[in-house]
């Protein structure tokens, strides 16, 4: 996720903004630059890696300026490098803009900007379009009209940050669907992505609102609407310490990172639908005769990536009729599967570094599986080591417990499996735009649901002091009780254990007694009277159950001591939904035993060792 920082002052702005960025570091990046209005001159800075190598990089050039913008990037289009970073210039090079988003339509307007305007890019962003397409309607004396201009012609989410060198007293911004903040200072106006690069200078903010559009100069700041009319905001007073900032006011980062799945989730279908309601997979090179040549698919990842490889499995097998099967990387390396050309190999991995992942990934490669990797993290190992890349549009997750890149892994699978089932002509239209909207409908489901999560936080109250936990589900449900039991385990250390409903009664049932807690998944609307079987089996031995369905399906868990409900969706899609209140149950628990949600012990993010 981008980083912004802007400032205009009475001051030398270079070395505030750079604190600002490294402010920013903790939501990730790949590449972080500056431009600076200079003498009536652009200056522009940056440099793939840390900050300290743009540090390096303006160490000894002893620059000063009243107004500049910074960024740190995390790569979306384009690989992490130097050209990629931001800031990235107009045509004339007099223009510098920053950016937060993907704009949807970039590949229409660099298109436009080439035939009609002569423009010739240097990079692969789309950010490079957007300054471009500033650039042309930019007379040189009304920045925020060009930026107005330009915004009207875009798609998607931005926050932008933009400077002219034809008016140095002044920066313009611009947001929609992208976080952006104004800080008022004692010697100047900032911009920022949010509010911990700024603490140390600010206080007061002003909190942009989408289809704003905001002029700062050195003494003033003023905001507009999206029909150009000026508007005041009240000033928010800003008492959190940078802690607190750095998680948005949530206690930790599993909890912002929950929060965070409807936009997620949203970016990651951004762009892959195209006007026509056509799957548009942005790295995938599939066609028709290569997909009908695999009879083989191999899904292979870790953890957490390993449970969305489990619905991949369901959704590839239902939709694109070839067969799946799904290993966990540190097995499948070591146990010589059958591979030929006629194998697809998937990786699924959030940060693209996993050994064993890669490991298994080289050896599918060596003989001779096309290799495809879902994959968080841009130009990490994984992805430059595979034929295909599709990536998930989570964002940097900082909490160890993944949420936020299970369900975007989930949305990118459905996605392939429903393109190429298309293509092999073996999926109906009808069903292939039944799933689309259902997967549309999901962000919006989920803002909803997540307004109301203190029924879950009620059921964790009676549960963390239990020592033990079971997770039952049938069919797609039972990847998810993987998933969840897998939350609980990691980080609130209690002794969970998942398995298929049906499966239970040949031995794990055993283990059941008076109040041992189970987790029933009640998701699939076509097996509820079989999983509604389970509970009962379970109650019978004195379980305590607490079972999650769909709405509308309340009669049927009566037997359960504590229920839950998600929106009503398609069955084959609930997994996207039915996670989140056992990535919140897990969260309570976990918090209620006073354990350190986002850092548990024993544990790393990212394994980069076998
Ligand atoms: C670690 C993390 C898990 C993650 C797994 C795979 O164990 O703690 O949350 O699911 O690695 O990581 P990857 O980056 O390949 O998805």
């Amino acid at each position: 996720m981008c980083g912004i920082v802007g400032y205009i002052a009475d001051e030398n702005v270079t070395g505030v903004i750079i604190e600002g960025l490294k402010k920013l570091e903790y939501r990730g990046y790949d590449s972080a630059g500056i431009a600076l209005c200079n003498d009536n001159n652009l200056l522009v800075r940056k440099k793939k890696g840390r900050i300290a190598n743009l540090e390096d990089l303006i160490r000894d050039e002893g620059l000063f300026s009243h107004t500049g913008i910074g960024h740190t990037r995390w790569a979306t289009h384009g690989e992490p490098s130097d050209r990629n970073s931001h800031p990235h210039t107009d045509m004339s090079g007099r223009i510098a803009v920053v950016h937060n988003g993907i704009i949807e339509n970039y590949a229409e307007l660099k298109e436009e900007l080439m035939a009609e305007h002569g423009s010739v890019f240097r990079s692969d962003t789309d950010t490079e379009v957007a300054a471009h397409l500033i650039g042309v309607y930019y007379d040189g004396s009304n920045l925020e009209d060009a930026v107005y201009q330009a915004t009207q012609k875009m798609r998607g989410a931005y926050a932008f940050g933009v400077i002219s060198a034809d008016e140095p007293d002044k920066i313009v911004a611009a947001r929609k669907d992208s976080p952006l903040i104004v800080g008022l200072g004692k010697r100047g106006n900032f911009i920022a992505s949010d509010i911990p690069a700024l603490l140390k200078y600010v206080r007061q903010i002003y909190l942009i609102e989408n289809n704003e559009l905001v002029v700062l100069k050195e003494n003033e700041v003023k905001i507009f609407n999206a029909d150009r009319e000026e508007v005041h905001r009240d000033v928010f007073n800003v008492t959190w310490d940078a802690d607190a900032a750095e998680k948005e006011g949530y206690d930790h980062f599993m909890l912002k990172e929950i929060h965070e799945q409807p936009s997620g989730i949203r970016d990651t279908l951004i762009r892959r639908l195209d006007e026509q309601g056509e799957i548009v997979l942005d790295g995938i090179d599939l066609t028709k005769e290569e997909i009908e040549k695999f009879d083989n698919v191999y899904i292979v990842a870790c953890g957490t990536a390993y449970h969305a490889g489990l619905i991949g499995k369901f959704a590839i097998e239902k939709l694109a009729h070839i067969h799946v099967e799904v290993d966990v990387a540190s097995e499948f390396r070591y146990r010589d599967p059958y591979i030929d050309e006629n194998t697809l190999f998937i990786a699924i991995s959030q940060s693209g570094e996993t050994l064993d992942t890669l490991g298994a990934l080289r050896m599918a490669k060596e003989k001779g599986a096309r290799i495809m990797s879902v994959v968080n993290v841009v130009g990490s190992s994984i992805a430059r080591e595979s034929d295909d890349v599709f990536y998930t549009w989570a964002g940097p997750e900082i909490a160890v417990a993944s949420t936020k890149a299970y369900t975007t892994q989930l949305v990118c699978m459905y996605l392939i499996a429903l393109y190429m089932g298309r293509k092999k002509e073996v999926l109906s239209d009808e069903l292939y735009h039944e799933y689309l909207e259902e997967l549309s409908a999901i962000p919006e489901k989920l803002e909803k649901y997540l307004k109301n999560q203190e029924q879950v936080e009620t059921v964790a109250s009676k549960l963390y002091q239990q020592d033990h936990a079971f997770f039952i589900g049938r069919g797609v449900d039972s990847a998810v009780a993987l998933e969840g039991s897998l939350k609980l385990k990691e980080i609130s250390y209690i002794n969970s254990f998942a398995i298929a409903a049906g499966e239970l009664k040949h031995g794990t049932i055993a283990l059941i007694e008076k109040g041992t807690p189970v987790i029933a998944l009640a998701t699939q609307q076509s097996l509820l009277e079989k999983t509604v079987s389970n509970i009962q089996e379970v109650k019978a031995r004195g379980a305590h159950v607490f079972a999650i369905a769909q709405e509308g399906c309340e009669e049927a868990l009566k037997d359960a001591d504590e229920f839950v409900v998600i929106p009503q969706c398609m069955d084959d899609v609930s997994p996207i939904l039915a996670i989140v209140p056992l990535q919140l149950f897990a969260y309570y628990i976990a918090r209620f035993r006073g354990c350190d949600i986002d850092k548990p012990k024993n544990l790393a993010k990212s394994v980069t060792v076998e």
